[in-house]
């Protein structure tokens, strides 16, 4: 069974745990950058005019990804991870779904978050990506080492 760990972040956090995951579940890793970088002016939810903020507004929303995977007909599973904005995945993980046939595999959200859960963003993956199986997913935490996320991605 092969695996890919794919991820977005903004500012490194979600980076991290996307690595830690990769070794842990003996996968490959693919960075999802957006062609246009967020700025930190982009990423203040403070501010109703903010890039993010306007984005997260709109549900048809898609940023444009700088690259591609390769060959995605070669994993059965990926995992796509992403930091919560707005209790949600970013827009561009919703592109990113959108981008690819992802009928048949495994596809596992997991985030980083300041405190929320995932809410309502496996609901959301089954809606852009329907013939996928996506089960519930993680928030992934500081207390989360190799070992454990070993054991979550056996469990899938
Ligand atoms: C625009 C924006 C919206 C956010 N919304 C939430 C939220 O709804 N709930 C939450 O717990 N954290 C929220 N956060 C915090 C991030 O999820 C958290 O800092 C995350 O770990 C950042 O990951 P990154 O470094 O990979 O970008 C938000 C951050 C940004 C920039």
């Amino acid at each position: 069974m092969k695996t890919l760990v794919a991820f977005f972040s903004a500012s490194g956090v979600t980076a991290k745990a996307a690595k830690l995951l990769a070794q842990a579940a003996d996968a490959d890793l693919f960075e999802i950058v957006p062609e246009t970088p967020y700025t930190k002016h982009d990423l203040n939810w403070l501010n109703p005019r903010s890039r993010s903020t306007v984005e997260m507004k709109d549900r048809a929303c898609r940023p444009p990804i700088a690259s591609r995977v390769a060959d995605m007909a070669q994993y059965d599973r990926v995992f796509v991870g992403f930091p919560v904005w707005w209790y949600r995945e970013p827009s561009i993980i919703d592109t990113f779904l959108e981008s690819y046939d992802l009928s048949g595999k495994t596809v596992i959200p997991f985030c980083t978050s300041g405190g929320s859960d995932l809410g309502e963003t496996a609901d959301n993956f089954r809606r852009l990506a329907p013939d996928a199986k996506v089960p519930e997913g993680k928030r992934i935490t500081r207390r989360d080492d190799e070992a454990s996320l070993r054991a979550w991605a056996e469990s899938l």
